[in-house]
């Protein structure tokens, strides 16, 4: 079994409703303790309903924007207008209602998608001070989701991406997806100070399940090896999602 802590709610508004709180917690923590929040946000379409509560009111006002960095946990192989693109559905939810201190997008119109995950690597040493061989950087919060397969960022079950102990930021090919992806790697996954997953909807049921509890045998869904060194992620997921989790198994509030 792997830690952490579930709120089961109701459904994907209660999902969205309880993150939004999350986020504006994290956010005051991490301005009082460091003057800044950096912040990388999840793709997919689950965040969408947390991304519009949080360019809200009463939401908006309760976040230090201007003291707010925004990062991507991982970038679809699209120009930034593309339908597909985390970053255009951050844009379009949040980003345009904000204004975050900065905004550091994945590039991925770039045709090589490995260049573009190295450059947002060295964005990354640049933005955190840090040199070749340093520890990843320490995000404040990372929100994620969670694929049908149990893959979380772009981090997918059986890619070579999900072994890389040295780069932040890689390219895989997604042969699920017949794709290249941009996303940041487990190390710096579980470097962040905090994690919060959001799950909505059926079609997590049978992968929530087997992160919180792992079919001996068969190969650690990507989402639960995301375990950050500060302590279990936490996990927002509504009924639907979490309706195949074997009761009282994780601390349910
Ligand atoms: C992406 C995501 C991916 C996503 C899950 C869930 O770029 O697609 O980063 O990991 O979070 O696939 O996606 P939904 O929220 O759309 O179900």
């Amino acid at each position: 079994m792997t830690s952490g802590v579930l709120r089961q709610v109701a459904d994907a508004e209660a999902v969205a409703r309880v993150a939004v709180d999350l986020v504006v917690d994290a956010a005051f923590r991490s301005v009082a303790e460091r003057a800044r929040f950096t912040l990388a946000l999840a793709g997919g379409s689950t965040p969408r309903r947390l991304y519009q509560f949080l360019a809200s009111a009463p939401f908006r006002e309760r976040v230090g924007w201007d003291r707010t960095h925004v990062f991507f946990g991982d970038e679809r192989h699209v120009p930034p207008d593309h339908p597909d693109s985390n970053y255009r559905t951050a844009r379009e939810a949040l980003l345009d209602h904000v204004a975050v201190a900065s905004v550091h997008r994945m590039r991925g119109e770039d045709p090589d998608a490995a260049a573009a995950a190295a450059s947002y690597e060295a964005e990354l040493h640049r933005f955190f001070g840090l040199a070749t061989g340093d520890p990843p950087p320490p995000l404040d919060l990372v929100l994620l989701g969670l694929g049908p397969d149990g893959h979380t960022a772009s981090l997918f079950p059986g890619s070579a991406a999900l072994d890389e102990r040295s780069r932040w930021v890689v390219a895989p090919f997604v042969r699920q997806l017949y794709a290249y992806r941009v996303t940041l790697t487990l190390p710096v996954l579980v470097r962040a100070r905090e994690v919060l997953f959001l799950v909505s909807g059926a079609a997590k049921a049978d992968a929530l399940a087997r992160v919180v509890s792992p079919v001996i045998g068969d190969a650690l869904p990507p989402a639960a090896r995301v375990r950050p060194e500060t302590g279990a992620p936490v996990w927002i997921a509504d009924r639907e999602a979490a309706s195949r989790v074997p009761k009282g198994l994780w601390g349910t509030t």
